[in-house]
């Protein structure tokens, strides 16, 4: 029999039905609340609040699991292509070899991006950062595509529209690079993987030859699938309410780009190298670092740990530490910053401050340490994660509208001025 929740409230009693998940999570679901009882929950942060029921990704923040559609992070990160997983992700099964050279033929078809759109990037200071062109870029490509302004036009138009994104976005994300650097941009080369044409048009000049190490397109396939879903953040919430509005694609996923911008998000691999240097430069007293991130009086925190929903362990950040080491030692780079980044990692292991507040390093504390080995500037950290995260935001997208869900609109508590009169200005 499935449970009932029974809420008291004002000598009354209100039941309220139990949802289930297939991994035994519960809720109480209480979307009846405010229409039987007048009152509404409060929950700041929705640290509590499910918004949705999801197929996509699953989650145990207190024993550290992670799997994409019930695949374990650890052998897709092991196993799979970037792309593989993005047909998993979007499509809710893994490929056959066929349906995956199809997926991918159909992205490399879509990497070019109109001629017209050099212009904008040309337009943006150099100094630009990245993350704030790609946004507007991506949504920029809603107006080269004005039939895909209705997103439930038709299931082709949908693939459509995924499929441009899918094979675009690594062009605009590296195309602003190049113009922060006021470099040629390079056009994509449909010959090599997805990865590998990153790189590519990352590196490239139209000057000499240049190879992608397979060493390298490998360790960046690996990162891409770490952080290509990671069920409701604060990107993927942003992507569905936007999207439950029924914006188009383009415009939805620039919103999740903005919301992953943020330090306390995915901005937070690139403020973890600045920390490390930070520290470096002061002379790499961790410890006075440490006890600088326990200040409450101080507003410095250690970047790239705790998380809001892993109190045990990142398995990502379990993967990527071992995929570091790897990495620098087949590229043979001794960064020092991986000696701090392991000294702090030990220090605030250790200290009962961390320890009594459950904060581990999270994906992002090893992640820039191998964008470092692979040559990628700072400030395209976080463009590195929005190619990786792509994949997850439009399956929960689509599953979102797929879903028919309502439009998202939480409600609120006023606390504000009680009703009073227009006061003159002169009697101000
Ligand atoms: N350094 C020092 N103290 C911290 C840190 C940190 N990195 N993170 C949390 N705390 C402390 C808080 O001050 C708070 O202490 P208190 O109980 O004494 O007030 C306690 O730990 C709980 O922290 P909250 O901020 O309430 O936890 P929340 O779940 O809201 O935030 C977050 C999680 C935003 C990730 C936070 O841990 C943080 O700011 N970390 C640093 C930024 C970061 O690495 N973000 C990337 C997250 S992963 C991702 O998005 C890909």
């Amino acid at each position: 029999m499935s449970e009932i929740a029974k809420l008291e409230l004002n000598g009354e009693i209100f039941e309220f039905p139990v949802i289930e998940g297939t991994e035994n999570e519960k809720a109480i679901d209480i979307s009846s609340l405010r229409t039987k009882t007048g009152y509404i929950t409060m929950d700041p942060g929705f640290k509590n609040t499910g918004s949705c029921e999801s197929s996509i990704t699953y989650l145990d923040g207190e024993v550290g699991i992670l799997r994409y559609r019930g695949y374990s992070i650890e052998q897709l990160a092991e196993k799979a292509s970037f792309l593989e997983v993005a047909y998993l992700l979007i499509y809710g099964s893994l490929p056959t070899q066929i349906e995956l050279t199809s997926f991918t033929n159909s992205i490399t078809k879509h990497t070019l991006v109109a001629e017209d759109m050099k212009q904008f990037f040309e337009a943006y200071p150099a100094k630009a950062h990245p993350m704030g062109v790609l946004a507007s870029m991506v949504c920029s490509l809603s107006t080269f595509y004005p039939e895909s302004l209705d997103p439930n036009r038709s299931k082709e138009a949908k693939d459509l529209t995924i499929l441009r994104l899918l094979g675009k976005l690594p062009t605009l994300a590296a195309w602003s690079h190049k113009n922060a650097l006021r470099h040629p941009f390079m056009y994509p080369k449909n010959s090599l993987d997805y990865c590998s044409n990153f790189m590519h048009m990352m590196f490239a000049m139209p000057t000499e030859e240049y190879t992608v190490d397979p060493v390298i397109s490998a360790a960046l396939n690996k990162l891409l699938i770490l952080h290509a879903d990671h069920e409701q953040n604060c990107s993927t919430a942003t992507v569905r309410v936007v999207g439950s509005s029924q914006s188009n694609l383009y415009s939805t996923i620039s919103a999740g780009i903005s919301a992953l911008w943020g330090p306390l998000h995915g901005g937070a691999n690139q403020e973890v190298i600045e920390m490390l240097e930070q520290i470096q430069n002061d002379g790499g007293d961790v410890d006075k670092w440490v006890l600088k991130a326990k200040d409450k009086n101080d507003t410095f925190r250690l970047m790239g740990f705790g998380h809001r929903v892993y109190k045990n362990f990142d398995p990502r950040a379990n993967i990527i530490k071992k995929a570091c080491d790897d990495i620098l030692e087949k590229l043979n780079v001794n960064d020092p910053l991986l000696a701090i980044a392991k000294k702090l990692e030990k220090v605030a292991l250790e200290d009962e401050y961390f320890k009594t507040r459950n904060l581990y390093p999270n994906v992002d504390f090893y992640s820039g340490i191998i964008y470092r080995a692979l040559n990628i500037p700072t400030e395209m950290f976080t463009v590195m994660f929005a190619i990786g995260r792509l994949p997850g935001w439009i399956s929960q997208w689509k599953e979102m509208t797929e879903g028919g869900e309502p439009i998202g609109r939480p409600r609120q508590i006023y606390t504000g001025a009680t009703e009073r009169d227009y006061v003159e200005i002169s009697k101000r």
